[in-house]
């Protein structure tokens, strides 16, 4: 993992006032146009979803539309099992589970396929950065709602000072950085 805090060290570029006054965005595409740095990440959030022995403890891997689509599904192959996405609503075709969750303005819609997840599985939620923790709580809960077992979350990075660990509760949160 000293490579992957490294890759995202030098490879994540802060983009002040992005999408809004007073917000810097956390801009990974120059991570992920990086061969070896983005190798380094996804193994770095594979080992979560593996013990101490190195086998894979995971029966799926879920990614949240969009940006956790991008290292979710490479985390999914690295552990040898299968990607699920969670979408932004309307996006998915057959029958869902909804959960919506506040936003600073408004609020979000996020679905999932009702069969995406079998009743007992264990679910591994990969996304790049925790903010305020609403966007994995929804997920978590949508993995509930199938009857599934969130196990754990790997990011790449969460935001401290927003405290998203307290809204996401007991679920085990790993982040490579905290920024
Ligand atoms: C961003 C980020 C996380 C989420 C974290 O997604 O990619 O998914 O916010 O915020 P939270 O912890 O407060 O929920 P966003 O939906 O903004 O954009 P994306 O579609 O580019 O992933
Ligand atoms: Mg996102």
């Amino acid at each position: 993992t000293a490579r992957a805090t490294e890759a995202l060290q030098r490879l994540v570029v802060d983009v002040p006032d992005f999408p809004e006054p007073g917000i810097v965005f956390k801009d990974i595409s120059p991570l992920l146009a990086d061969h070896d740095g983005f190798v380094a990440v996804i193994e770095a959030l594979a080992s979560h979803g593996r013990d101490g022995a190195g086998a894979p403890v995971v029966d799926k891997v879920i990614g949240m539309e969009a940006r956790g689509f991008i290292l979710a599904a490479p985390v999914a192959l690295s552990l040898r099992c299968g990607f699920v996405p969670v979408r932004k609503a309307g996006k998915l075709p057959r029958e869902t589970h909804a959960v919506s969750y506040a936003l600073e303005y408004g609020e979000a819609t996020l679905e999932l396929h009702r069969d995406a997840i079998e009743p007992g599985e264990r679910v591994l939620l990969v996304d790049d950065v925790l903010a305020t923790g609403g966007t994995v709580r929804a997920t978590a809960e949508l993995v509930e709602r199938c009857g599934g077992v969130p196990v754990g979350v790997a990011v790449l990075m969460e935001l401290g000072f927003l405290d998203g660990r307290s809204l996401v509760g007991d679920l085990p949160v790993t982040s490579l950085m905290t920024v």
